[in-house]
């Protein structure tokens, strides 16, 4: 029998990263966490997780939080009803450092489940330290494309964890690169599939929140609602698999239960399936190539389904064919768009933009940036992001002294 892979799970406490540990829990002869972290703004799981796991390290990216986490380990303690002199806690690091400090701990997968393009100095660091990296993380992929190829020591070595990157690795298996005709990535349209953009004006952060087959995190659960997940994807499926953007379409797929497709050459057309459950992916991820046995439940087939999908409507939903252009212009133009749209989807959730805003937004940032050139070191991405940041605050505080 094989030892377990040994993973290093960031952004535990998120929507991924407890659906990771849901997994590790149920296959201990699989996988083992060795160190964990988080930003640090919910010490209490992070600890209860850490003294569960028996980890040996644990981070937060908050450095302010490193005392309230020591403190939540000794309450998680005393609440197990473990004599705090025996308490053997792990490692603490913390600081806006810690997360790469983590990616490069032992190990042999990093599981990278952390929001926002800071995922991007992880990922490069368990890249360059030969680690396999689950990347959960898409705004890293997307922001800094050029550098996460750059920092690759094999090829595969990036396993995707995102439902529709998952389906096309597994639908790539079924041929050779040269006999793909193109990707067909799906989309479950959000909470507002089906109507026209003059439908669109008046929808609030509680309806954009409500996601109506995925249970995630409220940044990605608002991008679901104005197809900018998908648009991000869309530039994730270009830099993981190297298909032209001209050979990458979006279909809208109501019920979620096709993540993805690829048509070859000769006509045929493979698709994944599986109901809505992040964690058939992440397990793919963490056992890639491997399957891991009933990681979530299997399609019903004794039951009827219909399965509907329509093309995506562009007018409505722009946000797909602006990342398609940005993609293909490079030049930092992708992490820009990501930048910006952190900013506009704060400003939405706090009243601050109206929910069309958040792509109009995107587009004027967009039209009005400086060539950046190609990136070669984080901080051009970050200086890229950081102008974005400030333009897309300039757009949006102009439109609320003009509301
Ligand atoms: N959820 C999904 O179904 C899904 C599907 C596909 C891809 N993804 C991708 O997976 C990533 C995570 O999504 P999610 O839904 O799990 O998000 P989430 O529920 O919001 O969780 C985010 C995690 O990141 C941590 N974090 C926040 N700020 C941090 C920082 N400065 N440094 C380190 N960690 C920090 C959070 O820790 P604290 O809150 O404890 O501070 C939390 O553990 C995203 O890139 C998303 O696009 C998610």
């Amino acid at each position: 029998m094989t030892s377990p892979r040994d993973v290093v799970l960031l952004g535990s406490t998120g929507s991924i990263g407890t659906q990771a540990i849901d997994i590790v829990r149920r296959n201990p002869d699989r996988f083992r966490v060795v160190a964990l972290g988080a930003g640090g703004g919910n010490v209490g799981l992070l600890a209860a997780q850490a003294l569960e796991l028996g980890v040996e390290a644990v981070g937060v990216a908050r450095a302010s939080a490193a005392q309230d986490l020591q403190l939540a380990f000794y309450a998680e303690a005393s609440r197990r009803g473990w004599d705090r002199g025996e308490v053997k806690l792990p490692k603490i690091i913390a600081g806006p450092d810690a997360m790469t400090e983590l990616a490069q701990w032992r190990g042999d997968v990093v599981l990278n489940g952390v929001v926002g393009s800071l995922g991007l100095a992880p990922t490069l660091a368990a890249l360059r330290a030969g680690r396999t990296l689950a990347l959960a993380n898409k705004e890293s992929l997307v922001a800094g494309g050029p550098l996460v190829r750059a920092a690759m020591t094999r090829p595969g070595q990036i396993v995707p964890v995102d439902s529709e990157h998952t389906a096309l690795a597994q639908c790539l298996r079924s041929g050779s690169r040269p006999e793909v005709r193109r990707l067909l990535v799906t989309a479950s349209g959000g909470p507002f599939r089906g109507r026209r953009r003059d439908e669109l004006t008046q929808v609030t952060p509680e309806q954009a929140l409500a996601h109506p087959t995925w249970n995630m995190g409220p940044v990605v659960t608002i991008n679901s609602a104005t197809m900018v997940n998908k648009a991000l994807e869309v530039i994730e499926a270009h830099e993981l698999f190297d298909v032209p953007y001209a050979d990458i379409t979006v279909l809208v797929h109501p019920t979620s239960v096709i993540h993805s497709m690829v048509e070859f050459v000769d006509g045929s057309t493979i698709a994944q399936a599986s109901p809505p459950d992040m964690r058939l992916p992440i397990a793919l991820g963490l056992g890639w190539p491997d399957r891991v046995a009933d990681a979530s439940p299997a399609v019903d087939w004794t039951t009827s389904h219909t399965w509907e999908f329509t093309p995506l409507d562009d007018e409505a939903f722009p946000a797909v064919a602006l990342a398609k252009a940005a993609g293909e212009a490079g030049c930092c133009r992708p992490a820009i768009y990501n930048a910006a749209n952190e900013e506009c989807v704060a400003a939405f959730v706090a009243g601050r933009l109206p929910f069309l805003g958040i792509v109009d937004t995107l587009e004027q940032v967009l039209a009005e940036a400086p060539d950046f050139g190609e990136p070669g070191t984080v901080e051009d991405v970050l200086a890229a992001e950081s102008w974005a940041r400030g333009h897309a605050q300039t757009i949006i505080e102009k439109s609320v002294e003009g509301a």
